[in-house]
């Protein structure tokens, strides 16, 4: 048996695979149209590995996924491919829905003229809390049942196709199971989200952007958290559930962006006997900026036995040993195109 993880040379997908590899005998197949934010570096300590197959293509390619399908007979997909930047779904809102949507359309055509062939398989849906919009700072945590209020976007566009997907249980009784998670971070993650674009920036002597008063909040997840959450539910989720995977580790921005401060002053100290929080600049916030984040995990605790296991302290210190061990990583993703996005974005 083979799955077949798309995105999976992403950020999370990367992870998962290695992850999925590392504790199973059971052989993946990586598709990945390896855009920007896509790095067959992530890869690597995969070649050679038989269990492993990488394909470059795009999940909107009906034909071609129908062929994998078939040629490894794919008992389940985890679909992470995706456009996943909040402020590029803002500056060119386009391409979010040409993959997030119009891809997974064709990804679900080619596995609804297929799932039929296996009595066991599974479509496995990633998605975002971003769906549920926006929490004040005294409401509860989002569960899954709260309606669908998505304000950038980018999550309009994960909303879409997390729609398009429980229409494909409804109508074509697609055996699908969807997740719904909040921040991700770990080792990695392209240095345009908040952790590794800080921890980037900082090294490099350069300011440090928090947008507006710092004070949004986000539920922290560690990514190998979120691989084990997914792992299970693959394994034991009921088809057609949602389940809502977090960290429980709510924070506000300039918190976040502070102890990463407090880790590079202790572990890369800078030749000035300065801190790095001397770098961080309030900039002009990101338009409609959620405000808080954070989910109720108690659905899949309670149905699964499935809880995050990482603290945010250990988690963020992982995270920076990783990155300052793996420069030639970022070094390597920071060129040519990377550069261009900064500038426009960040001025
Ligand atoms: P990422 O941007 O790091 O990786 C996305 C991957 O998808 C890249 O490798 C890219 O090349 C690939 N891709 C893009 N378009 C494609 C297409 N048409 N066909 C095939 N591959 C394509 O994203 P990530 O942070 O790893 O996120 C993975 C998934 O998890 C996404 O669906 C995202 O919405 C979701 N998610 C991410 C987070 C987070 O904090 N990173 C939180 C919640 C949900
Ligand atoms: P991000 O990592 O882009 O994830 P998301 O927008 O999906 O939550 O941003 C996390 C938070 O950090 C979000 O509130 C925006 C904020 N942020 C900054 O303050 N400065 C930055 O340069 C970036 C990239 C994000």
């Amino acid at each position: 048996m083979t799955i077949l993880v798309t995105g999976g040379a992403g950020f999370i997908g990367s992870n998962f695979v290695l992850d999925w590899l590392a504790t199973s005998s059971e052989p993946v197949v990586t598709l990945d149209a390896l855009t920007y934010a896509g790095n067959l570096n992530n890869l690597k300590s995969l070649e050679g590995d038989a269990r492993h197959s990488f394909v470059r293509g795009s999940i909107g390619d009906t034909a071609l996924v129908g062929r994998l399908l078939r040629s490894h007979d794919v008992r389940a997909v985890i679909n992470f491919a995706a456009e996943s930047h909040v402020d590029r779904s803002i500056s060119g809102p386009a391409p979010f829905f040409e993959t997030n949507v119009m891809g997974t359309l064709g990804l679900l055509e080619a596995v609804r003229g297929y799932f039929a062939q296996r009595s066991d398989f599974r479509f496995l849906h990633v998605s975002t809390d971003e769906v549920y919009g926006t929490l004040e700072r005294d409401e509860p945590a989002f569960a899954e049942t709260n309606p669908y209020r998505p304000n950038s976007p980018y999550a309009a566009s994960k909303a879409s196709s997390d729609h398009l997907v429980r229409a494909y249980r409804e109508t074509y009784g697609l055996p699908v199971l969807v997740t719904n998670c909040s921040n991700n971070y770990g080792p990695l993650q392209f240095p345009e989200k908040l952790i590794p674009l800080m921890i980037h920036n900082a090294l490099a002597g350069k300011a440090l952007p928090v947008y507006g008063d710092g004070l949004q909040v986000r539920d922290w997840l560690y990514v190998g958290d979120h691989c084990s959450a997914l792992r299970r539910v693959l394994e034991a989720g009921s088809l057609g559930e949602t389940y809502n995977v977090g960290g429980n580790n709510q924070k506000t921005n300039i918190e976040v962006v502070r102890a990463l401060c407090t880790l590079l002053d202790r572990k890369r100290p800078k030749a000035d006997g300065t801190s790095y929080a001397g770098q961080i600049t309030h900039v002009t916030d990101r338009p409609g900026h959620d405000r808080r984040y954070a989910i109720d995990a108690r659905k899949i605790e309670r149905e699964l036995g499935w809880s995050p296991a990482e603290a945010f302290e250990s988690g963020l210190e992982k995270t920076v040993d990783w990155y300052l061990a793996n420069e030639d990583w970022v070094a390597d993703v920071t060129s040519g195109a990377y550069r261009e996005w900064v500038a426009r974005q960040y001025g």
